[in-house]
């Protein structure tokens, strides 16, 4: 089977270092691909969110199977447009894909069919999305309707910085055409996790829980990024907690979307508030989460390709799908100035040394005349398995200290707050 996997960050590399595993695979390709995936897949120069020139690679190369990374090809409408050339391709359709694209959406979903989330409003209006924040105090949340990444959400405890918030989404129009309606809700406090589940359209089967760390410093200090680091399992999503979820949330969800004509196939990844009264739904995301696909993919025993070929025959039912009992942690190597602006080209060291157990997934990295160098604001994620929590912890910040790089920077606490 010829395989194509869409995009270029550590995701896409753990998604190609599983792909490549399945006995069914005799070629793999990835665009754009990065300096790591290399090694492993034959990267095409295309980029992620470019369909037409993917649709005619993939065409034009006889590919089987194409798996979508990133969640903008998705919201074009990738899987569509593959689809009516009857090409195969794991992902949801882009109406489906809407439930990651619009907050409003998604929202408006749950609301319909008593999904539990956060109370909440949409607007177009500033002044009335302004009046709703005054009524609702501080601390509230107020959201950019469309695909941000990941900056379009705000978490406010003064009023101040609300109003200026709806003000910056509606007025200045600082997310464009992402900002022309804003979400104002509920703030909700409790532990947060990632359930990331396979489906089919009528069948879940949800992996193992993670956890990432959206901020950049240690304690959860400093400004929200793509993810510096995760950590599977979640010792807060206990056995209790997961039947909740599964039904109430998984489960609901996939049979709402296809009521409302949008069957929802491939990978929906739940972000998740576990407060006092209940699992409530910060967001929904269409595809493999980054960071958490470096930890969940690792545990991953069975065949990953077998699972993406029962979800495109929605016999998802059919596969056992089975999981390692190790813990796994993924440190996230940044460069200097990250989330902010930060600079290119600084050659990585010590990355070579292989030690059994640790994989070094890239994101951010590039080949230069034979050298690896830093191409992106998060460069590598160091990804170890261990018997534990402590033991995984222990691992993967073992393999951090072979690696190195002009400014790198790291968190030093992933994966503590599960074994406080
Ligand atoms: P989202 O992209 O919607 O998951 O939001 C990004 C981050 O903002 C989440 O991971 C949470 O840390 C935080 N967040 C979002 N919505 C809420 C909420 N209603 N209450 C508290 N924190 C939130
Ligand atoms: N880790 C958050 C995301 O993938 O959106």
């Amino acid at each position: 089977m010829r395989v194509l996997v869409v995009g270029g960050g550590g995701r896409e590399h753990a998604l190609v270092w599983k792909i490549r595993q399945s006995p069914k695979v005799s070629q793999i390709y990835c665009a754009p691909g990065n300096g790591g995936i290399q090694e492993i897949a034959q990267c095409v120069d295309i980029a992620a969110q470019d369909i037409d020139k993917l649709l005619e690679f993939a065409l034009t190369e006889k590919i089987d199977l194409t798996v979508v990374g990133p969640e903008v090809p998705l919201a074009l409408g990738i899987v569509d447009k593959f689809r009516e050339k009857g090409l195969r391709i794991f992902g949801p359709s882009q109406k489906a894909a809407e439930i990651e694209g619009s907050k409003a959406f998604a929202k408006n979903l749950m609301a319909k069919y008593h999904i539990p989330t956060a109370q909440y409003r949409v607007f177009t209006d500033v002044e009335k999305a302004k009046d709703y924040i005054r009524e609702l105090g501080v601390p509230c949340v107020v959201k950019a309707d469309g695909l941000a990444a990941g900056k379009g959400v705000m978490v406010c405890f003064e009023l101040e910085e609300a109003l200026t918030a709806v003000e910056e989404i509606l007025v200045d129009n600082k997310f464009g055409q992402a900002g022309s309606q804003v979400i104002v809700e509920e703030y909700l406090e409790g532990e947060e996790v990632s359930i990331l589940a396979f489906t089919d359209g009528k069948n879940i089967v949800p992996m193992v829980s993670a956890q990432d760390h959206k901020r950049v410093f240690d304690n959860d200090q400093g400004p929200n990024t793509g993810g510096m680091g995760a950590y599977s399992p979640a010792p807060v999503y206990t056995s209790q907690v997961q039947k909740l979820v599964e039904t109430e949330i998984l489960q609901s969800t996939v049979q709402a979307m296809e009521k409302e004509g949008r069957p929802f196939q491939g990978v929906l990844y739940a972000g998740l508030m576990l407060t006092s009264k209940g699992p409530k739904v910060l967001e929904f995301n269409a595809r493999f989460g980054d960071p958490e696909t470096q930890v969940v993919l690792p545990r991953l025993k069975t065949d990953l390709v077998e699972i993406i070929e029962a979800v495109l025959d929605r016999k998802l039912d059919t596969v056992k799908i089975e999981w390692s009992s190790q813990a796994a942690v993924c440190v996230v190597l940044a460069s200097a100035g990250y989330p902010g602006p930060y600079e290119k080209g600084k050659v990585i060291t010590g990355i070579d040394k292989k030690i059994p157990g640790t994989y070094v997934f890239h994101a951010g990295t590039k080949l230069k005349e034979g050298r690896l160098i830093t191409d992106g604001g998060r460069v590598l994620g160091v990804t170890a398995l261990g018997d534990n929590l402590p033991e995984a912890i222990n691992n993967a910040y073992n393999g951090v200290k072979m690696i190195d790089f002009s400014g790198m920077h790291y968190r030093r606490d992933i994966g503590k707050k599960a074994i406080r």
